[in-house]
């Protein structure tokens, strides 16, 4: 099995997707919205790109059953129901509702992704439940990084390396792409405080001047739940990774 990763958020060559399951992060804070919301009880997560894509898809759903959710310049949308706050989605919000999410960069990259085998959604909150669910497939894998306005973004990279070093803890043997390689060892710089890559990176900078430092400390939580969200046909659904699995916090 081979681990390799997308640290550019470019449209990946179709050949880089074939067979591969796809693992997205958007550490700050789009996957981890993501599997917030699941977490918490929504129903599923629609991933659009636009700010008016994702009005006309909400206005599909059965009224009473969909949320709007997402960001630009990570402030909520005006006249969105949720921002891109993972705390903000909280089991009495969205239980049993469909959430329609736009983020910068999270959602675009999620929706440049057909052509994959599969794709999953991972951030630290399902780290260790993304990293067995992997490596059980036994598909060769491609974790992409969200990025920033189509650049790196350390705090992805970071992330992705953490996926990696779980990869290779429950998928052995474990080949690994350069790329991998460069993940994984900036992910051992940071290891001991995965929050510290946060207030590194540009986007955690500008979440703490918005005053969101919780936000920061919550994207930074490990193992919070066995949620893996699967992407089929543009549609985000939870899903459990195979073995004996524990409960999630209550909400
Ligand atoms: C994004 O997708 O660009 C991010 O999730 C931005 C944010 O932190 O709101």
């Amino acid at each position: 099995m081979e681990a390799d990763v997308l640290l550019v958020p470019a449209p990946p060559d179709p050949e880089r997707l074939i067979g591969r399951l796809v693992i997205v992060m958007d550490i700050l804070r789009a996957t981890t919205t993501i599997v917030t919301a699941l977490m918490r009880g929504a129903r599923a997560v629609i991933p659009v790109v636009e700010v008016e894509e994702g009005r006309a898809v909400a206005a599909r759903l059965p009224p009473g059953t969909v949320l709007l959710g997402g960001e630009r310049g990570s402030l909520r949308i005006d006249g969105y129901d949720l921002g891109n706050s993972p705390r903000e989605y909280t089991a009495e919000m969205v239980r049993g509702r469909t959430i329609v999410l736009t983020t910068t960069n999270g959602t675009r990259m999620l929706r440049t992704l057909a052509g994959a085998a599969e794709i999953l959604v991972g951030c630290y909150l399902n780290l260790g439940a993304v990293a067995r669910t992997a490596a059980a497939g036994g598909r060769d894998v491609l974790v992409a990084c969200a990025g920033r306005l189509g650049g790196v973004s350390l705090e992805d990279v970071v992330g992705a390396g953490a996926v990696v070093a779980a990869l290779e803890e429950v998928a052995a043997p474990l080949s690994l792409t350069d790329a991998a390689r460069v993940a994984r060892e900036l992910y051992r710089e940071y290891a001991a405080d995965v929050g510290r890559s946060f207030r590194d990176s540009a986007h955690g900078q500008e979440l703490l001047r918005l005053g969101l430092a919780e936000d920061l400390a919550f994207c930074a939580t490990r193992d919070l739940t066995q949620i893996v969200p699967g992407c089929v046909d543009g549609v985000i659904r939870p899903a459990a990774p195979p073995g004996p699995v524990s409960e999630g916090p209550p909400a």
